[in-house]
């Protein structure tokens, strides 16, 4: 799933987000005009994605996402790479949609910065632990991210509109919890409340 420059760029990746769609589809033959409907809420991981890397002027370099779908297949998107990311959800949907083509005709890397392959939840988990990431599980029952210490690479995993399953909650269970406040938030919507935190405690050295 990688190149030689998508390693180079994944070496610079300081936080990670996984975010686990379970009703997506992972056809590319979904309407840009009807993301939530046909392609089965693909609008939140669309918006996830937006929100892990668009800034007022740039993009965020040292972040990386994975989009799991329905345990099948992961998206990937490298932000030292990424290109033809606008904040709007449609043209995301549009990187999304040319992702799962391009798995269709069995190429694993899409757009600049996107990649793909049939993968699922624990091998992310599992890349991610070998490349020195610290995992978190995003869940508002956990401990208050305001008094977690992070490491210098750090994972975030969070569920789309779903709960996470049963087979989820267990490959997730020996990993810390934490919690963004006491009311449930959409997806997207956490995404920058964890920036911020780090934001704060690491200034962003890589922004383009
Ligand atoms: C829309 S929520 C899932 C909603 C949930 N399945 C339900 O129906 O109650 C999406 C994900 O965001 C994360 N999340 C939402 N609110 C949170 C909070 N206050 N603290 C930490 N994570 C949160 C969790 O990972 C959650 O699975």
């Amino acid at each position: 799933m990688t190149s030689t420059s998508g390693v180079d760029a994944q070496s610079q990746s300081r936080r990670a987000f996984v975010i686990v769609g379970h009703t997506q589809t992972t056809s590319p033959d979904f309407p840009l005009n009807d993301l939530p409907g046909s392609a089965g809420r693909m609008d939140i991981l669309a918006r996830c994605v937006t929100a892990a890397f668009c800034l007022s002027h740039g993009l965020r370099k040292d972040v990386e996402v994975f989009l799991v779908l329905r345990d099948e297949v992961v998206l990937r998107f490298e932000g030292a790479r990424l290109k033809r990311l606008n904040p709007d959800e449609r043209s995301t949907g549009a990187l999304l949609k040319h992702a799962l083509q391009a798995l269709r005709e069995g190429r694993t890397q899409s757009t600049p910065g996107v990649s793909v392959a049939r993968r699922g939840l624990s091998e992310v988990l599992q890349e991610l632990e070998e490349r020195g990431f610290q995992l978190y599980v995003l869940d508002e029952r956990g401990e208050d991210i305001r008094t977690a210490d992070f490491a210098s690479r750090s994972a975030f995993v969070l569920s789309d509109h779903r709960n996470f399953t049963p087979e989820e909650e267990v490959l997730l269970q020996e990993h810390p919890k934490l919690s963004l406040g006491p009311v449930v938030l959409h997806a997207d919507h956490c995404i920058p409340l964890v920036h911020n935190e780090l934001d704060r405690r690491f200034p962003p050295e890589a922004l383009e």
